[in-house]
Order: structure tokens, then sequence, then C-alpha cells
């Protein structure tokens, strides 16, 4: 079957299989920005916006998603042109494997765009269901909260996060 979604912005029509998972659909559709960890919605690694809030891809199926707003990391900014959130990870040796990091920067991005001064512990509840095996949280929390500042300073700036390409 097709599904209609807004993926970053264009409307597309994906394939899909009965029952399929989103995140599976939109791998086997060309996202592959979109990662799979547990494939059982408790990893956070195929985190996606829907709408703006941060959703498990792999907890809910496609066809749940017709017709709904996704942005995947490859929303956010590009290699030449990061966005602060990914700019400030990289700053702050914030990735190792990397393998969660495209869901824990949509869920920090979210956090960011309706709490722009966050505490520590708003920044960790934000990523709680990110699931990091490598990082230990302490690096990437560091980031979100020096992102919150870039952000800042972006918005005090009139700019627009990763729209130097556009
Ligand atoms: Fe490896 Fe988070 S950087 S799982």
């Amino acid at each position: 079957m097709q599904i209609e979604l807004e993926i970053n912005g264009s409307v597309e029509l994906i394939d899909a299989v009965e029952g399929e998972d989103l995140a599976a659909a939109l791998r086997r559709n060309g996202h592959t920005e979109v990662k799979c960890g547990c494939d059982g919605g408790s990893c956070g690694a195929s985190t996606v916006l829907v709408d703006g809030d941060p959703e498990m891809a792999c907890g809910m199926t496609a066809a749940d998603a017709e017709g709904e707003s996704i942005e995947t990391v490859a929303a956010l900014g590009t290699q030449s042109d990061l966005h602060p959130v990914q700019e400030a990870f990289v700053d702050h040796f914030a990735v190792q494997c990397g393998f969660c990091i495209p869901g824990m920067v949509l869920s920090a991005t979210a956090l960011l765009e309706e709490n722009p001064d966050p505490t520590e512990e708003d920044i960790r509840a934000a990523i709680d269901d990110n699931v990091c095996r490598c990082t230990g949280y302490q690096k990437p929390v560091e980031a979100i909260q020096d992102a919150a500042g870039r952000m800042d300073t972006l918005a005090a700036d009139g700019g627009v996060p990763g729209g130097a390409d556009e």
C-alpha cells in the first residue's frame, strides 16, 4: 500500500507493507538516516519528530502516520552547515559510535524549540528514551546545554538553524 506523508517538508508517497512499522518503511523508501536499534519501541534510535514531537518510529505503524508531518535528522543541518545542536555534539565530542545520535539530536531539538533555557534535569528527561551505550550521557547533556546558548544567539541574530544552504 502507499501512504502519504510529509517528510522533511516535502509530501512523499511511500510504499509500506500492511502492519509495517514507520521506521522500516522510511528506511526502505530511502530515509536510512532513521536508525533501527531494538525494533520494539524501547531504545530510541528510531526517534523522528511527528508533528514536532519525538516518537519512536519503530513503535508505530506507517499507516498510523498517514498524513502526519515527519522530520528526520536530515531536516536539520547539512554537512557544510550543521544545525546548532549537531554542531554542539561535534564540538563536545558527544558522539562515539553515533548510532543513537540522530534520535538524540531530534529529541534535543524538540526540547530546545519548546524550552530554550532547559535545566540539566529537563535535558536528561528529554533524552531519557534515547539509549546510548557509549557516551555515559554526560557529553550529550553538555552539548545540549551549549546548543541552547547557540540557538539563542542564532535567534538574536535572526538566523535559521541549518539555513545557510537554503
Ligand atoms: Fe554509540 Fe550513543 S554514541 S550508542
